[in-house]
Formats: C-alpha cells, sequence, structure tokens
C-alpha cells in the first residue's frame, strides 16, 4: 500500500488570500487544506465583515481552509471562535509563531512560546466553551530553540487537532537553517498529529524529510509553492510505499515538472484568475495594481530570469503598461 503525503497551504500575510487560494486549486492542485494568514484580534472588538468574508467557507470551496487568529486575550478569542462557528467554521488555527517585533515584542504569536503559564491559561479558558475545534502553529522558540518542550508540555493537555511547527525560533525570522533534530524531538514528544513546516522546496528534499520524520501526519508548504506552483502535485504523485516487499519500497522515478507549454498555459491562466479575482476584490486601478506587483515577487521565480521580470513588472506605471509587461512575461523561458 502507498501513502500519498497530506499537504497544506501555508499562511502567507498579503499573499495566500481567498482569490489566490481559489486560482491555485483551480491550477496546480495538491494541497488538501490551506491556514488562512493570521486574523490580528482587536481587544474585545468583533471580527471586520472583509476578515470574515476572506474565509468564508462558500468562497473556499476550491481548498478547504482554516482560520488563523492571533491574540493573547482569552475573552477575545472566545468571541472569535464564535463568530467564526456561527459563520459556518468547525476549527481555527491560532499563531504561536509571528516573529515580528510589532506582535512577538507585544506578547502575540511567538512572544508568548517563552511564556507557557501564558499559554496555558489562555488555551484553559478559551477551550472550556469552544464551539469549535483549535490546532496551533507555533516555532520552536522566540530566541531560545528549546522552548517549544514546556509548551508542548501545555499543548499535550488539551483536545488540539493538530499542532504545526515551523521548526525555527522567531529570532531566525525566515532565514538560516530548519532544526530538524528539534523537529524530530518535537514530533516524538507531541501527543496531537503533527505537521511539519520549513523548508519543503523540492521533491527529493522532501523524500528525505519522510524518512527523517516518518512519524509526522501532514506537511505544510509555503514558499517552495509560491516560486514553483508545481510543486505540491509533484510532492502528492510522490507516494510512499507502507509495505515491507522489497518491490513495493523500490522507489519510482520522482514525478516530472509538467512539459514547458502546459506549464506556461497553467501559469498564464493562474495570473488571470488573479487578475479576475483581485479586480471584482478590490477597489480601483491602482489598488489592483498594487496587489499584482505584489504577487509577482513570487509569481517572477517560475521563470528563469526572474530579475528581469520583477524590474518590467516594478516600472509598469498603470493597468495598460501591466498588461504589455505580462504579454511580453509570458514568453519569457521558464524556471527548471
Ligand atoms: C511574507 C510571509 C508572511 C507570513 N504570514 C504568516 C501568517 O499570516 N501566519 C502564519 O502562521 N505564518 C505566516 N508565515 C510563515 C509561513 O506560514 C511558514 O511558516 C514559513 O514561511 C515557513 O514555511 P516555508 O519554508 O514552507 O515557507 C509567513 C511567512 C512569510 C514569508
Amino acid at each position: 500500500m502507498s501513502v500519498d503525503p497530506i499537504l497544506t497551504l501555508a499562511p502567507i500575510r498579503g499573499i495566500t488570500d481567498a482569490v489566490y487560494r481559489d486560482a491555485f486549486a483551480r491550477c496546480f492542485g495538491g494541497f488538501d487544506r490551506a491556514i488562512a494568514p493570521f486574523i490580528p484580534l482587536r481587544q474585545g472588538q468583533p471580527l471586520k465583515p472583509g476578515e470574515l468574508r476572506q474565509v468564508a467557507p462558500e468562497l473556499n470551496r476550491g481548498l478547504p481552509t482554516i482560520p488563523q487568529l492571533l491574540t493573547h486575550h482569552a475573552p477575545t478569542m472566545t468571541a472569535a471562535l464564535r463568530e467564526l462557528h456561527d459563520a459556518g467554521h468547525a476549527e481555527a488555527n491560532w499563531n504561536l509563531g509571528c516573529p515580528y517585533p510589532m506582535v512577538a515584542g507585544r506578547g502575540r504569536g511567538s512572544g508568548l512560546l517563552p511564556h507557557p503559564d501564558r499559554i496555558d491559561a489562555i488555551l484553559g479558558n478559551v477551550l472550556e466553551n469552544s464551539p469549535v475545534r483549535l490546532s496551533v502553529k507555533l516555532r520552536l522558540g522566540y530566541r531560545n530553540p528549546d522552548e517549544f518542550k514546556a509548551v508542548l508540555d501545555v499543548l499535550n493537555r488539551y483536545p488540539l487537532t493538530q499542532v504545526i511547527l515551523h521548526a525555527r525560533t522567531a529570532g531566525q525570522m525566515y532565514g538560516g537553517t530548519v532544526d530538524l533534530a528539534r523537529a524530530a524531538q518535537a514530533l516524538a514528544a507531541c501527543r496531537h498529529p503533527f505537521e511539519y513546516n520549513g523548508d519543503i522546496i523540492a521533491p527529493c528534499g522532501f523524500r528525505t524529510l519522510r524518512g527523517q520524520l516518518p512519524g509526522a501526519a501532514s506537511w505544510m508548504i509555503g514558499r517552495g509553492a509560491l516560486a514553483c506552483p508545481f510543486l505540491p502535485a509533484r510532492l502528492k504523485l510522490d507516494s510512499v510505499s507502507t509495505s515491507d516487499s522489497a518491490i513495493d519500497k523500490l522507489k519510482p522515478e520522482i514525478p516530472p515538472l509538467p512539459a514547458p507549454e502546459e506549464r506556461r498555459r497553467r501559469l498564464r491562466e493562474f495570473h488571470g484568475l488573479l487578475l479576475d479575482g483581485y479586480g471584482r476584490w478590490l477597489s480601483g486601478p491602482g489598488h489592483l495594481l498594487d496587489k499584482m506587483k505584489e504577487q509577482w515577487t513570487w509569481l517572477a521565480l517560475a521563470f528563469a530570469n526572474p530579475r528581469q521580470i520583477l524590474s518590467r513588472i516594478r516600472h509598469s506605471a498603470d493597468l495598460a503598461a501591466y498588461a504589455a509587461s505580462t504579454d511580453w512575461i509570458f514568453d519569457q523561458p521558464l524556471a527548471e
């Protein structure tokens, strides 16, 4: 028997919003679900209609999406979970990983990791009467990479749906290397289904990682999929045999990239869906242009000459110039 890996699209604020998730699912596939970028809760205030709309189940049918909350205030979180329940959600995710000083410095996101007692108090309070289930996404620690141990002791006492670990400290931000030895320790210590996250960027590296963390229930991918949207479908096809038979264990070839013309067609279609979707969500050509420029920071990496492409995009002063730039871009050679 072979097992397909369960893959989650990571939350990337500013990029993996509802329009992106839907277009991705239609053009590339490969993901089983997504966690949406965090909603920063404002103490004592309800969720904004736009925040609820972004994660609305009916607008996220292409890729089932779990909303993520950022807060250190239990009553506000309890109220938000009720609102999410009323909006049709069965599950939410709590962000204990955000490294930005504006967030972590104020004791939210990764700023909670040095304080397992506070995490305990918040979970105790919130889960007492939560109408939805909760998962947690965390880093190894804020500055100290061993903080996850005391945090997991707390998380293990609550009925969470899963624990997602980005195997870096907050101090590392998004650079440096992931700490697979500590990820393995966390996996061994965690009583909940464990989702690994960090630097999954290529099929052969993913095979090695699956060998190193054989007990992981699922895998979260962010930048690797943004840079190469064909990655998750390839990983999904690269199923691993659970049989003891030597023949079954023979590894097949790593699933190849689709042919260049097929990739070009799908990238063009994806871009068209983003342009169309943001055109409907955003008001005015200026906002649309800004949004598309932001998307190109990642989309450009699907091409062999990303710098040239980004420069062309950045110099597009209006939507007409932008359209001319994208006509040129989609004739450029693709990255391999
Ligand atoms: C620009 C940017 C925005 C991010 N926004 C969020 C977020 O809203 N919530 C969250 O939990 N993680 C966020 N992350 C972290 C990613 O979800 C993920 O944990 C991280 O990029 C490591 O995974 P990767 O190597 O597969 O990208 C963000 C990362 C980046 C680079």
